[in-house]
């Protein structure tokens, strides 16, 4: 499973960069305002600052909600920079757009997905990503993962190359989970990531080999 990082904090980034595990970012307009990055020029500036960190697919929005404004705004995105994967909304007019960014060849990312229904489509319509947000749902008391589970079954049924990415992850059980099921990507904070880290037998372990070793090398 691909892990990215869903914040656009620049240190967060690179300290997610640096643990050697990370495959890319996704962003969205309120995690730009979040960091206080404001206006047209700022946001792309920001883009390109996040894919000279990373290696890998970055995530990019369209905030115009109209086929045409899409269009314009994506082909910019992708101009941008070629680790740029623009995020379109899994609306009516952002289905027309991914189908005309797949025949284009710039590769997408369908947000704001809650449904088997919704996924289907963003596959059909040829979506690089499609992004379930498993929190949100959990949120209003309906369990996430089992989205991920159907998405799942469904893209396996048909043999669909929309990858899932698994968003709106919120802790480290997610992203085990979403392992287990077999999403293709989580994206996720880098607090959830490091909590994969966490066992108190590693942390209790390491401390009786440094004891051990102290005491024969003192
Ligand atoms: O990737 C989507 C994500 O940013 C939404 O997360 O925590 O706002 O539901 P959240």
């Amino acid at each position: 499973m691909k892990f990215f990082i869903d914040t656009a904090n620049l240190e967060q980034i690179k300290e997610a960069q640096a643990l050697g595990i990370l495959d890319g970012v996704t962003t969205n307009p309120s995690l730009m305002a979040k960091e206080g990055i404001t206006g047209h020029d700022n946001i792309l500036k920001h883009y390109i600052a996040i894919c000279d960190i990373v290696d890998g697919d970055v995530s990019a929005e369209v905030v115009c909600t109209d086929f045409e404004g899409m269009v314009k705004e994506g082909e910019a995105l992708a101009d941008l920079h070629p680790q740029i994967v623009v995020k379109v909304p899994m609306i009516k007019e952002g289905l027309k757009a991914i189908a005309y960014f797949t025949k284009q060849g710039i590769r997408t990312n369908c947000t704001l997905v809650f449904s088997v229904g919704q996924a289907l489509l963003a596959a059909k319509a040829g979506a690089t990503y499609v992004s379930p947000f498993i929190g949100r749902l959990d949120d209003i008391s309906t369990d996430g993962l089992v989205l991920i589970e159907d998405i799942r079954t469904v893209y396996d049924n048909y043999e669909y190359e929309t990858k899932i990415l698994a968003a709106s992850v919120r802790h480290t059980m997610h992203i085990v989970e979403c392992a287990k099921i077999g999403a293709d990507v989580m994206t996720g904070p880098l607090k959830a990531i490091e909590g994969l880290l966490k066992h108190p037998l590693t942390d209790s372990g390491l401390e009786k080999f440094l004891a051990d070793y102290a005491k024969g090398n003192s």
